[in-house]
Parts: C-alpha cells; structure tokens; sequence
C-alpha cells in the first residue's frame, strides 16, 4: 500500500525532493510506462497544490494523444507545435505558461485553467510524449516546479520499458 505524505515541507525544492524519492518508490520494480504515467499523474494530484489538471500527452504517428490524468476530460489530439504542450513537444523544451491568456494559440480544454507548465518526455533521443499541468492560479509554476518536475520525468523514463521512436 502506498502512502502518501501531505505536503508540509519547508521549502518547495525539499518537497520536489520527497516527491521524487515517493515517485521511485511508486514506480519501483514496474517497466509499464501506461501504468507508471498513471502513478505519476496521481502523485502528482494528490501532492502539488493548485492544480486542476496533471497528466500526459503521448506521441502517437506525429500527434499528442491524451494519456493518463487526474482532472476534467480534455482535449484528446494536439497537432506538433499547436498549444503550449505542442510547442513543448516541437521544441523538446519545457514551456512555463505564467497566464495561458497570454500565449498565442494556448489550448483552453478547461476554462478555469489560468497559467500551465509543460515538460517534455525524452528518451535516448527520442521524443514520447509530453508532461502537462495545468493550474486554476497565475503565476502558479516557477523555475523551482520546472527543474523539480524534470527530475520526476526522468525518474518516470528511467524506470519504463519505452520503444525509442526512431
Ligand atoms: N492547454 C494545453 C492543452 C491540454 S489541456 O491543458 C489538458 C495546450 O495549450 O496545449
């Protein structure tokens, strides 16, 4: 049984800290990257605060196709380089949304989304998906979010079992 801890730490950086050692834990002895995108996405829910979306986009012959999340349905295709996890995908770099407002071509699948945060999934050079959250608040993700989620990323890659897309 996994147990989760409720976020109480001192500092943001300990608790991306804890929830990576929490997200090993999660995925450990488990290669199914279904399945291990879907832990991560509920970790991900039930620790990080003021988040109405978390989940993934997975790269299916060229397109984003939803893949596991927690929150409202959501758009289930998204072209290369269309909306921030688009982008995210078509530039291989993480892309912080401070107002989605802002961002020219954002892709409003919930209304109450206000600023956003998108990572890409890469792998031995190959591009997988990406990882996307979104968030009721603006301004809600900082360079802190950014290199704390990363690490979870690289955590959930490490431990699946993904073909390389050539
Ligand atoms: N806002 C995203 C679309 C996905 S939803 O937020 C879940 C975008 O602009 O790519």
């Amino acid at each position: 049984m996994f147990e989760l801890k409720p976020p109480d730490f001192a500092s943001k950086t300990e608790a991306y800290a804890a929830l990576e050692s929490q997200l090993r834990a999660l995925l450990q002895g488990e290669q199914d990257f279904i399945a291990n995108c879907a832990n991560t996405a509920a970790l991900l829910w039930h620790s990080l605060p003021d988040l109405n979306w978390a989940g993934f986009y997975r790269l299916v012959d060229g397109q984003l196709v939803l893949g596991p999340f927690q929150g409202k349905p959501a758009c289930v295709r998204i072209q290369l380089g269309k909306g921030v996890c688009g982008k995210a995908a078509a530039t291989r770099k993480t892309v912080l949304v401070p107002d989605v407002h802002k961002f020219p071509g954002h892709i409003a699948c919930d209304p109450n989304s206000k600023s956003e945060i998108v990572v890409p999934l890469i792998k031995s050079g190959g591009l997988l998906g990406v990882l996307d959250l979104d968030s009721p608040k603006l301004n809600r993700f900082d360079a802190v979010d950014q290199a704390g989620l990363e690490r979870l990323v690289a955590v959930l890659l490490a431990a699946s079992d993904v073909e390389i897309p050539g």
